[in-house]
């Protein structure tokens, strides 16, 4: 992932931003220091967006494609009420395992569920009447349109789909690999969808909020 936002400037932001848990802190020096692919993790910035996203949804019920090493499946845990849920999907044994260890340090790990296996076979095997106040798509960009299609009926009114990476370095601007035009297709498809309003946010590589009408 090439930085869109210069550096310093990230950096500034994330010193003028409430600090997170130390239990954070210690996730992300761990998997920055041991994991693969760490640039992955979604860090101080956007998981403070997502805080105070979860507080202002009041969001009970969270569905999260993507754990990696829980990053954001823990920063939105710490952020919900005593009875939230969150079901975040994994396909990375390993990934889960390290995950879990850091949840099961934290008073708000119980409200994580991890689902391993394909997401969109997990997707599919929800209950038909399981519905989320917030869905977070942080995982395979080539299956984003697929996931939007399956998680925008699932999405209460006035819920918040929200989608990382959807700038992909700026390659959205000069689309050639696979993965390029997929997230295109996927900003392309939530722009047309009469039943969202959307914001692309120029923070980190791109979030996409969209707000079910
Ligand atoms: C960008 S990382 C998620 C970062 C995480 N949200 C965080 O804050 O640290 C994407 C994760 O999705 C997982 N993944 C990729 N394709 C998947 C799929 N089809 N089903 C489930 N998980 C998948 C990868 O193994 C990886 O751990």
């Amino acid at each position: 992932m090439k930085a869109i936002v210069p550096k310093p400037i990230e950096q500034y932001a994330a010193a003028h931003s409430t600090p997170h848990s130390a239990l954070l802190d210690e996730l992300e020096a761990y998997t920055l220091a041991n994991c693969p692919r760490p640039q992955m993790l979604t860090g101080r910035l956007a998981g403070g967006l997502l805080r105070i996203l979860v507080k202002l949804t009041d969001a009970r019920r969270i569905l999260e494609v993507g754990l990696y090493t829980g990053y954001s499946a823990l920063t939105m845990a710490e952020a919900m009420p005593k009875d939230g849920v969150i079901i975040s999907c994994e396909v990375e044994p390993e990934l889960a395992t390290l995950a879990q260890s850091f949840f099961d340090r934290s008073p708000h790990g119980r409200k994580i569920e991890v689902r391993m296996g394909p997401a969109l076979a997990t997707l599919q095997a929800l209950p038909v009447d399981a519905v989320f106040d917030l869905v977070f798509l942080d995982a395979d960009k080539e299956n984003y349109c697929t996931y939007y299609k399956e998680l925008l009926p699932r999405l209460r009114a006035g819920g918040l789909l929200i989608a990382d990476n959807t700038l992909w370095s700026g390659s959205v601007l000069k689309p050639e690999e696979e993965t390029d035009r997929a997230i295109v297709s996927f900003n392309e498809l939530v722009q047309r969808d009469p039943q969202v309003e959307n914001v692309l946010l120029t923070l980190r590589d791109g979030m996409t909020l969209i707000r079910k009408l």
